[in-house]
């Protein structure tokens, strides 16, 4: 399929981007973000009328496709339509979760998490490695959470499933580097950041989301491994880490 932007894209030569799960939040910020740094950038999530919402700010730089990760026949499909109107594909970034309070371990909320958060976004992130390793380079990127860490209560299948992610991403890069692939793979940690997804009354050190999108950007441009969005959600992540099981239990 070719199309204006494809055209344009050939003749601006944009570097090309795909975001899963810019509807709202971190991914809606750092699509302004790389927009504003001259990429084209292909947007998704369920809700056509904020993707098109968001386009609407941008035509020249901006595709969308509405489909939900869960039904891997259309992100199959949505993913290869946008890098054909893009004209290519240089950076994928998966921002698209779920994530629910769930005392009581409902299984609805529990399955629904572990099917966006790990069976969508394994497939998601088989394709773009894939499309990354006939079309090197590339850049993969996962927005997983300080959440990765321990296990959690209330969350259990949340906590569960973003330390899967994180696995599965050191995975690829330890892939990727085995076989001399040239994909760079960025595991984005998350801590508290003020959109729909942050859930629970004892949140502190909240960043916006544009913040949290300016520190992704920033750890994007320099190809880092693991970035902890703020940076002093390090620190948590290293006191976490050590806190042995008996006390954690507890807390
Ligand atoms: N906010 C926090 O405190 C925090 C902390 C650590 C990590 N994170 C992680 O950051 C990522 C982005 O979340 P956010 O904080 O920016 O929240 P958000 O504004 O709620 O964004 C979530 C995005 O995921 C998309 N999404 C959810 N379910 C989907 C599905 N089944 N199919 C396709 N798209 C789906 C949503 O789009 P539609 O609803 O339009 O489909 C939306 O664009 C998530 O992976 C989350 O786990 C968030």
């Amino acid at each position: 399929m070719t199309t204006d932007l494809f055209h344009q894209n050939q003749k601006k030569k944009y570097k090309k981007a795909i975001i899963v799960g810019a509807s709202s939040g971190m991914g809606k910020e750092l699509c302004r973000i790389l927009v504003g740094r001259d990429w084209a950038v292909g947007i998704t999530g369920r809700r056509e009328n904020l993707l098109k919402e968001l386009q609407e700010e941008n035509p020249e730089q901006i595709v969308y496709r509405a489909f939900d990760i869960r039904d891997m026949s259309k992100t199959t499909k949505g993913l290869r339509e946008l890098i054909s109107e893009l004209g290519g594909l240089d950076l994928l970034v998966l921002s698209s979760g779920a994530g629910f309070l769930n005392e009581e371990l409902d299984s609805e909320p529990e399955f629904r998490t572990i099917d966006t958060n790990v069976t969508g976004f394994t497939d998601i992130m088989t394709f773009a490695y894939l499309y990354f390793e006939k079309h090197p380079p590339g850049h993969l990127v996962g927005i997983t959470s300080i959440a990765a860490l321990r296990g959690n209560a209330v969350a259990p299948a949340y906590n569960a499933s973003k330390a899967y992610q994180s696995n599965y991403l050191e995975g690829l890069r330890q892939k990727s580097r085995k076989a001399g692939h040239r994909i760079s793979v960025t595991d984005i940690r998350p801590g508290f950041v003020d959109t729909d997804m942050a859930k629970g009354d004892k949140m502190f050190w909240v960043a916006s989301p544009q913040k949290a999108a300016s520190l992704i950007y920033k750890a994007i441009r320099r190809k880092k491994r693991v970035a902890y969005v703020s940076r002093r959600w390090r620190i948590f992540a290293f006191i976490l880490k050590l806190l042995p099981r008996w006390i954690y239990e507890k807390i």
